[in-house]
């Protein structure tokens, strides 16, 4: 399946395709989205054929305007008000209590829903001319690296979608940042696009779920995020490998002398949005190359470093886990 150009022609087809219960890949500001109509089962169920997921993932249904939240949401509170009016549209999903119209494959028989409302103008034009809120995981196999860019969705499902809407890179790079508002306490599900720091500027202190063992969010399983190569994240111990292929995710510097094959930089600014935007490619880059292994170098653990961290740290818990 060759990427469309998302232009309004090419939005206008893709959102007939999901009105007839077809699967659209998508841009949105985070990362490409596999979609279907969120209302219809059956078109759902192929977005989990098609990812090779579990069903006991739930998706987040993508919406276009405030007026649609009623339809798939029983009740808010004063605090998902307040997100909603300060970060929507953006990269922030709410969990919070659906009403019946939602099926049960979309929120693998949990009683909540996962709620977007995305920045990117192809999504939300999308999402208005299917008229209908859209199931969307990342547009990649189970587990694998999310799609940054049309072309790696064409690499990853090619023909297992019925259209790829070109929109350009991701900007943001990583998926939305997750909380869940539908217990007493707003808990963060998965760290992300949105700095914690943004939402704790909003509505207080927020507690980070850091459970593993039974995750609510599968984005939370230890190994998920990985490339097909071992990735480790480097220090100085772990360098003294010999007689490997080697290769480095640095965060803003080249290192002097050094022997890697292949070296991705993140942000030679040292910048962690820039960083951020960038490491899904370069992550795809290096996994492309052949190596035994990828070095990543750590990043400060602030803003969006916080999120680089989380996707790191998940991609390198395949050798171990
Ligand atoms: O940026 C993003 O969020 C992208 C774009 C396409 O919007 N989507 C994305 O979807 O990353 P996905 O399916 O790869 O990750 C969604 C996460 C999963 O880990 C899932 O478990 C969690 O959201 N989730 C969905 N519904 C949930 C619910 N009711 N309760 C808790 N977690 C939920
Ligand atoms: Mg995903």
């Amino acid at each position: 399946m060759k990427p469309l150009k998302a232009t309004q022609e090419a939005v206008k087809q893709a959102a007939k395709v999901i009105r007839e219960g077809g699967l659209v890949a998508f841009p949105t500001e985070t990362v490409y989205g596999l979609g279907a109509d969120a209302l219809n089962a059956i078109a759902v169920a192929r977005i989990f054929e098609v990812k090779n997921r579990p069903h006991f993932d739930p998706l987040i249904v993508h919406i276009a305007d405030f007026s649609s939240l009623e339809k798939i949401c029983s009740s808010l509170d004063e605090r998902a008000r307040k997100l909603m009016e300060t970060f929507w549209p953006g990269p922030l999903t709410l969990v919070l209590p659906k009403t019946r119209i939602v099926p049960d494959i979309v929120t693998a028989g949990l009683p909540t829903v996962a709620i977007r409302m995305p920045s990117h103008p192809v999504a939300l034009d999308l999402i208005k001319e299917a008229e209908t809120p859209i199931a969307a995981p990342s547009a990649n196999p189970f587990g694998y690296l999310s799609p940054t860019s049309a072309d790696h969705v064409k690499e990853q499902l090619g023909d297992k979608v019925d259209v790829i809407l070109d929109g350009g890179k991701c900007q943001i790079g990583v998926e939305s940042t997750i909380i869940d508002l539908a217990g007493e306490e707003p808990t963060i599900l998965r760290l992300g696009g949105l700095p914690l720091e943004e939402i704790e500027k909003t509505i207080g202190r927020v507690r980070v779920s850091t459970s593993n063992s039974r995750p609510r969010s599968p984005g939370q399983l230890p190994c998920h995020y990985s490339p097909r190569t071992p990735i480790k994240i480097l220090d100085k111990k772990n360098l003294r490998v010999n007689g490997k292929r080697k290769g480095l995710l640095a965060f803003k510097t080249l290192p002097k002398d050094h022997s890697f094959e292949v070296v991705e930089v993140l942000s030679p600014k040292g910048d962690l949005r820039e960083a951020a935007a960038n490491l899904f490619s370069c992550l795809h880059r290096l996994d492309k190359a052949k190596l035994d292994v990828i070095y990543a170098e750590p990043v400060p653990e602030v803003g969006l470093g916080r999120a680089i961290m989380d996707r790191l740290r998940r991609a390198s818990m395949r050798d171990s886990s």
